[in-house]
């Protein structure tokens, strides 16, 4: 049996266990240039020492207009990345893998981050909004109506994607995820709901999937063999007549085959649709990616550490990702070890070594 706390290596990078920080937007940086701040070395630094395996730095503008709020971290320029650098060395440090999420957040772009209630939906231009762009000119149920992106611009989006990655790689991150889920610009453009293109980037599947596809091919020119390469995707809008569980399935060998290593799924976002109450809403969709031949994060309310050992035990994924208690609880995959009677010592910072869970002995 795969333990939680079993390392796995994806193509040269080992992560020392199944538990994955998975994207988070923070809307902390508050210059509004994209550069990541001491917020986010405090918020990412407190994750790698409680113990994560890989932790996945938030959705990321690859271009200042990809942001979904004007407070959203980028990695357009040197000076982002500079910043980057240093939280990826200090999150080395404590035994932490490190990933970031490339992102263009398409017609959902330029949107208020909720802090303040009397703010919500696009950020007007003259409040430091920008226009947006999607597949087609269709907005988001409450949102602006994006531009049509054509074929310049997206050519321009694909390039931005493989700068992003070349910089990634310079900050020493471990791991890039292509934001590819949640009604965001790939997203949008994977959706026959939100793409209604009639050039070969719309239609069918396989124009539908070009840009992603595009997208991915430009990321392995540049960044390294030896470093896995994630996607994340929305596996069902849950809605009729939009991207479905078989289009995910038909998609992840053809993501494999273009050099992704793992997908990472989740669900929804690209309209308003009523989602699953339960718990195991997203576990079945993981495990149908999965039993397609590829190896997958799965994510989404998965709070109790012997369950996340379930979800592996069962060969329903490869990796789990543990978003929201996380926020709460920094340190749960420490928790997670004590409960399921795994040594984890090895993950403790020295100056935390004294308030570690109660000692057990190590089942294996
Ligand atoms: C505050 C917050 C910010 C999020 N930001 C992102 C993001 O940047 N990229 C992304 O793909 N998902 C994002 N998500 C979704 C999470 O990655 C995760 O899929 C979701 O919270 C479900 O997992 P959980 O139930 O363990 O929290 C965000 C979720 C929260 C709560």
């Amino acid at each position: 049996m795969t333990s939680l706390f079993d390392p796995i290596t994806l193509r040269d990078v080992t992560l020392d266990n199944r538990i994955v920080l998975p994207p988070m937007c923070q809307y902390q940086a508050t210059e509004h240039d994209g550069v990541p701040t001491d917020w986010h070395l405090v918020h990412y630094g407190a994750r790698a020492t409680g113990g994560f395996g890989l932790v996945i730095a938030e959705a990321t503008g690859v271009l200042p207009e990809g942001r979904i709020t004007p407070d959203c971290t980028g990695i357009w320029n040197d000076d982002q990345r500079d910043a980057w650098t240093h939280i990826v060395g200090f999150c080395h440090e404590y035994g932490a893998a490190m990933g970031i999420q490339l992102a263009h957040a398409g017609r959902k772009a330029s949107t208020y981050s909720g802090f303040d209630p009397a703010k919500s939906g696009s950020v007007p231009l003259d409040d430091g909004g920008w226009e947006t762009y999607g597949p087609s000119a269709i907005p988001f149920p409450g949102l602006a109506t994006p531009i049509e992106a054509d074929t310049d611009y997206i050519a321009s989006v694909v390039a931005a994607y493989a700068k992003a990655a070349r910089r990634a790689d310079e900050a020493g991150f471990d791991v890039v995820e292509v934001h590819a889920a949640h009604g965001y610009l790939i997203s949008e453009f994977l959706s026959p709901l939100s793409n209604h293109r009639t050039d070969s980037y719309g239609g069918n599947f396989t124009g539908r999937t070009k840009l992603l596809l595009e997208v991915v091919d430009a990321i392995r020119e540049v960044w390294p063999e030896g470093k896995p390469l994630f996607v994340r995707i929305s596996a069902t809008e849950w809605t009729d007549h939009g991207w479905s569980l078989e289009d995910s399935v038909r998609l992840a060998p053809i993501l494999n085959e273009h050099g992704v290593d793992v997908i990472h799924v989740s669900s929804g976002g690209n309209v308003i649709a009523h989602m699953p109450a339960d718990e195991d809403y997203q576990i079945p969709l993981a495990s149908a990616v999965r039993a397609a031949g590829v190896r997958v994060c799965a994510v989404g309310r998965i709070t109790d550490p012997l369950k996340a050992q379930t979800i592996l035990d069962e060969g329903h994924a490869d990796l789990i990702a543990v978003g929201r208690v996380a926020l709460r609880e920094p340190s749960w995959p420490l928790r997670a070890a004590a409960e399921l009677e795994v040594d984890s010592r090895a993950r403790y910072p020295d100056s935390y070594l004294r308030g570690r869970w109660p000692a057990v002995e190590p089942v294996r």
